[in-house]
């Protein structure tokens, strides 16, 4: 059946991860990851996300520390499926965890996870974490071979991987844009139908974010790069309050 109205507020987690890029780079104290989630959340964001990498090239584990102590903002804590990042989800319990594929000579995530390959592991990997109470997402491609192995082994949730349509979009591809686009509401649709919690979320920027937030099953974005070098221009508040105020108006 297909969905027409929102099937709710759409939810907003800021991904801080590059403020530690930026700290990271010169070995500083700071800008503190910490901060800019306080500042996210007095602006208006749901939840806070950060991605503890394998070679700890941004957040660190002090990082997820300290904001599992001072956040009040559900922690949305994504990782590799390996066991020393499934030791640390367990240690700390966050509200949610999130699967992605981890490619040690990669810039960013760059494709979803492979479940449909991995099912048996990921079934028994994600077994513990959904005990400890955290929410699981699968950071996957909008490929219904994938949503349909997600639900196979009991993920809660899936993010659509909105990479490829921002990517199009930034190079002026309209035509594939709104191929891909199109393909992102088709998989939303399904993953809702099979009973997931859709998310979405890698690449958006003001200028992509207004049709994936207008689709009806995706209840949550993560968004991070963009804001994090929008606050540059006009601070971390501003930028967040305005994504928070398209994504508003797209909903709508
Ligand atoms: N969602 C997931 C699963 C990601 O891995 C990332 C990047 O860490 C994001 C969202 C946010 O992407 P961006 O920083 O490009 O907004």
């Amino acid at each position: 059946m297909t969905v027409t109205k929102p099937l709710g507020r759409l939810r907003l987690g800021v991904n801080i991860d590059h403020v530690a890029t930026v700290r990271n780079a010169r070995g500083s104290a700071y800008p503190d990851p910490i901060r800019a989630a306080q500042i996210a959340e007095a602006a208006g964001a749901d939840g806070i996300t950060a991605h503890l990498r394998e070679d700890r090239r941004h957040i660190s584990d002090a990082d997820i520390e300290g904001l599992m102590a001072a956040l009040t903002l559900p922690l949305n804590f994504e990782m590799a499926a390996t066991e020393e990042m499934q030791a640390i989800a367990l240690r700390h319990k966050p509200h949610a965890v999130c699967l992605v594929p981890e490619k040690r000579e990669e810039r960013t995530t760059e494709g979803g996870l492979e479940v449909a390959r991995e099912e048996n592991r990921l079934a028994h990997f994600i077994a513990p974490l959904r005990d400890a109470g955290c929410r699981v997402s699968i950071f996957i491609a909008a490929d219904a071979r994938q949503i349909e192995a997600a639900a196979r082994i009991g993920a809660a949730v899936i993010e659509l991987h909105t990479g490829a349509y921002c990517d199009l979009h930034a190079e002026g591809r309209f035509e594939e844009r709104d191929i891909e686009l199109a393909r992102l509401g088709e998989m939303a649709a399904y993953g809702h139908e099979l009973g997931l919690e859709v998310h979405a979320g890698h690449g958006l920027t003001y200028d992509t974010v207004a049709p994936v937030a207008a689709f009806p099953e995706v209840m949550e974005l993560n968004i991070g790069h963009f804001l994090i070098g929008e606050a540059i221009f006009r601070g971390l508040d501003p930028a967040i309050r305005e994504m928070r105020r398209l994504m508003d108006a797209a909903r709508a």
